[in-house]
């Protein structure tokens, strides 16, 4: 890996970085996470990486979801557990209705750093430093609040791994057993039309063990039908926290991430020549970029040389994220010159990010239907070029949250301010990613027909 060590990203531009006021507090932070156990293990990365493989072949689908920033004040068991608990459902949706197995990552337990597209914010004519997500700054509209502070960043570390922990144990410990598939309703999803015919979906899972263990089938016995495999992944973007979680795995000699599964670079922190793409192409973790409208062909396949030069599979997962008016237009082109050259990465779509915008009343947002606009111009890019839609990367929360307009609940404008909590970007609630599911599941079924 010629001169690529965890600190070689310093010597490249780095954008979309603090610049803390106190070094010395930030230095000795570093040390201390250096000195703290790896979140994940190494072993885990792998099989991650074999997960994406599959997708990569077109024998699997990526979902990947969470909170567009993670806070450190909505923290606690309800929070995590009813994201987790609509991942699980919709997975189950996309498996049972395309029979198609999902690979489950979580934008969680680390997803705290947020790129800006404004280094200040102004409100009657203060101009103070913008919010960078709960590693860095915090929210509040006040001088203090705005500084960046060290202190956040081990923070931020047992934030994650309490969150961790909880999801371990979600994920082994009983909850995500498939015989439990009807206590994964929240209640307010319970009474919307997704929530029936989810628990429609569910009567008939029921069914089908209840008939396979009349023939005989052993369902004690099947590890599967009892736990999840639950990756986590968040935005590489704070590369002081995550050099300091960096480490090196002995047995396969290569430095790898330990703060996450899957980390992936951001549109804005994806230049070529910076800091952000020197850190990622060094660390043996499945890796992710965001691609957006303006990349050209040209863009793409240099980043693919620089982050995953061996063309191992389930390396690289390229997240699309055109706008839902510019997908059919953009996609084809990138598809093309990238199967061109022999190359499979995993093709996920993002439907959020280049599908925002400003309500009447001045809150950020999202329509249902442009999101499905851009996921069903994203199979059908992939359905022209014979290439394959391999998942699907979204900004959710199992709450019951007033944030993006539309889908079957109508939200309308009006309606926003009731209950928005996000820190950042509009999030599709629990009852909204339920129905984008069974959206999907519907088009994925004949995309792997
Ligand atoms: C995000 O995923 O929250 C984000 C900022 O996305 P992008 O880099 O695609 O704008
Ligand atoms: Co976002």
């Amino acid at each position: 890996m010629d001169t690529w060590t965890p600190s070689s990203w310093r010597e490249r531009p780095v954008l979309q970085m603090p610049v803390y006021p106190d070094a010395t507090a930030l230095a000795s932070a570093e040390q201390r996470l250096g000195a703290l156990p790896p979140l994940i293990f190494p072993g885990e990365i792998s099989q991650l990486r074999e997960r994406l493989a599959a997708v990569s072949r077109g024998e699997a689908f990526l979902l990947q979801g969470g909170d567009c920033a993670e806070s450190f004040d909505e923290f606690g068991q309800e929070p995590v557990e009813s994201t987790f608990r609509v991942i699980l459902q919709m997975a189950v949706v996309l498996t049972y209705a395309a029979a198609c197995p999902v690979v489950k990552v979580g934008r969680i337990a680390g997803q705290f750093a947020k790129p800006r597209s404004s280094d200040t914010e102004t409100v009657n004519g203060v101009s103070l430093p913008s919010y960078r997500g709960d590693i860095i700054n915090g929210s509040d509209f006040s001088a203090s609040a705005r500084q960046p502070d060290p202190a956040r960043l081990l923070q931020a570390y047992s934030h994650s791994a309490a969150t961790l922990n909880l999801l371990r144990a979600l994920a082994q410990g009983g909850f995500a057993d498939l015989r439990e598939v009807h206590r994964w309703t929240a209640d307010f999803v319970r009474s919307s039309p997704q929530g029936a015919r989810f628990e429609e979906l569910a009567d008939r899972i029921t069914q089908s063990l209840a008939f396979m263990e009349a023939c005989g089938f052993d369902a004690a016995r099947a590890p599967q039908l009892h736990a999840v495999e639950f990756y986590t992944s968040h935005e590489a973007l704070h590369l002081q926290y995550e050099q300091a979680l960096a480490r090196y795995d002995e047995r396969q000699q290569r430095w790898y991430a330990a703060s996450a599964h899957l980390l992936w670079l951001g549109e804005r922190t994806r230049n070529v020549d910076g800091a952000h793409v020197e850190f990622l192409r060094g660390i043996g973790n499945a890796v992710g970029v965001k691609i957006g409208p303006a990349a050209s062909a040209d863009d793409v396949l240099r980043l693919m040389d620089l982050l995953d030069p061996g063309q191992q599979p389930g390396r690289l997962v390229l997240i699309t994220r055109m706008g839902s008016d510019k997908v059919a237009d953009r996609l084809p082109p990138l598809l093309r010159a990238v199967r061109r050259e022999g190359r499979t990465p995993v093709w996920c779509c993002d439907p959020m990010h280049g599908n925002t915008v400003t309500a009447s009343n001045g809150y950020k947002t999202r329509d249902f239907e442009r999101i499905l606009q851009e996921m069903n111009g994203f199979f059908a890019a992939h359905a022209q070029e014979g290439t394959y839609p391999g998942g699907l990367h979204f900004e959710m929360t199992g709450q019951d949250v007033t944030e993006c307009r539309g889908g079957a609940q109508a939200l309308t404008d009006e309606r926003l301010e009731e209950r928005y909590r996000s820190a950042c970007d509009p999030r599709l609630n629990g009852s909204q990613s339920l129905e984008l599911a069974f959206r999907i599941a519907d088009v994925l079924k004949s995309a792997r027909r």
